[in-house]
């Protein structure tokens, strides 16, 4: 049986050294301030809008949390993007992806202050990633996988990480930063996705198996080869009536039967979530941090 990578209690380590970093800051007379926008009411956007304001509401943060009506419209986004942009308590913003139809989403993107894009979608931050900058920001959940790896003590340099999807938020920036020379990179990279060729052939060759494709449950026994460390970044809402909400989250990773071959995994919840909220509230204190 695999060992379980516990997100929640590596999470926690992560807010031991930035409850001590915001008391510094504090100190200094700033509190970082972060700013989380969703606009329209789908059900997880404000699950995860919800998790984020929290978070930074119990480690002292100034927290704005707006939420816009479904029928905002671009210009309205911009705006408030431009006023945020503007303001000196806010040193992080976020726009919860992803918005509704009317909004172009790579243009409110780039309406961002680079300087302030915790997130790390901004062309100028995804540019910092493939150069190694390291005044840039990388997106909060490549991020924490690669800290729930080193915290693991899970050898990335040199092993075979197959990384299955290849988003804008998930599978692009964490293939770069686990292919990055240094501490927490220096791996061979593969990205998979819904078109490769014998793909199951290709992810029983990895060492670390990254589950990011948004699809309940795919990952088999069959993709995995024995003695692999699973990583799973699925959060799909599948219907359950014996649940009282109607619905239970699943990972990308059918946990029963691939964690009786996996060395370790992450559950879902517990695993990969709380690591990136973690790394959303350290990417503000570096934002603030910058901006002094
Ligand atoms: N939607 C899903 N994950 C994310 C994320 O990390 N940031 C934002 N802004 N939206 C998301």
């Amino acid at each position: 049986m695999a060992n379980l990578i516990d997100g929640r209690a590596i999470a926690e380590k992560v807010y031991v050294d930035l409850r001590r970093e915001i008391a510094k800051l504090k100190s200094q007379g700033v509190t970082p301030g972060l700013a989380v926008v969703l606009v329209g009411d789908n059900p997880a956007s404000r699950a995860y809008v919800r998790s984020k304001d929290k978070m930074s509401r119990e480690l002292g943060l100034h927290s704005v949390k707006l939420e816009l009506p479904a029928a905002t419209t671009q210009a309205e986004l911009l705006a408030r993007v431009e006023e945020l942009n503007r303001d000196p308590a806010i040193h992080g913003i976020l726009v919860q992806s992803p918005p509704p139809k009317q909004i172009d989403e790579a243009a409110i993107v780039r309406a961002l202050d680079p300087r302030k894009d915790v997130d790390g979608f901004h062309p100028e931050n995804v540019a910092k990633l493939v150069s190694a900058a390291a005044d840039g920001f990388v997106p909060c959940t490549p991020l924490g996988i690669q800290r729930l790896l080193i915290e693991s003590k899970i050898d990335i340099s040199g092993a075979h990480v197959v990384i299955l999807g290849r988003s804008m938020i998930v599978g692009k920036p964490l293939a770069l930063l686990l292919m990055q020379k240094g501490k927490g990179g220096d791996a061979t990279v593969t990205v998979v996705h819904s078109r490769s060729r014998n793909l199951e052939k290709i992810t029983r060759s990895a060492d670390i198996l990254i589950a990011a494709i948004g699809r309940a449950n795919f990952v088999k026994s069959g993709h995995v080869r024995d003695g692999a460390v699973i990583v799973d970044v699925g959060i799909n809402r599948v219907e359950d009536a014996t649940s009282e909400r109607g619905y239970r989250l699943a990972g990308d990773v059918a946990f029963d039967e691939v964690a009786k071959k996996a060395a370790a995994i992450t559950p879902v919840p517990g695993g990969v979530g709380p690591m990136t909220i973690a790394m959303l509230m350290s990417n503000t204190v570096k934002a603030c941090r910058q901006l002094l």
